[in-house]
């Protein structure tokens, strides 16, 4: 008898001020939304007045086993609603602190896109510091949080992407990254070890 294997839900918390300007974003959000069983919320067009319902995200984070930021950098960091977002949801006693293990075991994962080329996020480059490095406060977070910390799956150098036509693989294997978490195919071991989540060498298990 073939074991059937739950599948895992995936919750994509999704922030762009400016949805009509992106490209990458957009290719992204439609791949992402193929995948069955995601949820994926636009938290722009949610709360167009920054007003977060708390009881309602922290609802729905219990709800899913794994959770996604997407969203573009700005200025070194996530647009600001992502930043209201945990200023309100990860309350002391739900997500740290005493009695505060709710988000304990779900996997968190960043899916960016960056202006700028992997070469300009580097000790030597405009940047001086990797991406990884600029977000780190999400990825300490994270493990605040109890929570697994995949390496980010980036998009560098969107405008140059756009123009060598490589948005539309970024978002084809940004689907197949979601639909292997989604079927717990993601070889976790194999990521952490790595800095980033490569596009050209996803570690994904195959299915027998
Ligand atoms: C206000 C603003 C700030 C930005 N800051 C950065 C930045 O700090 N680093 C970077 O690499 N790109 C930066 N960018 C470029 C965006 O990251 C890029 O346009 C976006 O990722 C492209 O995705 P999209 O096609 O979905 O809009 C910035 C863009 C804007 C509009």
């Amino acid at each position: 008898m073939t074991e059937q294997v739950k599948s895992k839900k995936i919750l994509i918390l999704f922030a762009h001020p400016a949805q009509h300007h992106s490209k990458a974003n957009a290719a992204m959000a439609v791949a992402a939304k193929q995948v069955e069983g995601l949820t994926f919320i636009d938290l722009y067009a949610q709360y167009p007045r920054l007003k977060i319902d708390v009881e309602a995200e922290q609802k729905r984070l219990l709800e899913h086993d794994v959770i996604v930021f997407q969203f573009p950098i700005f200025w070194y960091s996530t647009p600001s609603i992502l930043k209201e977002w945990q200023d309100l949801v990860l309350e002391f006693g739900f997500a740290y602190g005493h009695d505060g293990d709710k988000l304990k075991g779900k996997k968190f994962l960043i899916a960016a896109t960056a202006g700028r080329s992997d070469q300009a996020y580097s000790v030597d480059g405009d940047n001086k510091h990797s991406l990884r490095t600029f977000l780190k406060p999400l990825e300490l977070t994270a493990e605040l949080c109890q929570m697994q910390y995949i390496p980010p799956f980036i998009l560098h150098a969107s405008l140059e992407a756009q123009q060598n036509g490589e948005i539309e693989n970024h978002a084809i294997e940004y689907g197949r990254l979601l639909n292997a978490l989604s079927s717990d195919r993601l070889n976790m071991s194999e990521a952490i070890s790595r800095e980033y989540l490569n596009i050209s060498q996803l570690p994904i298990n195959e299915v027998n």
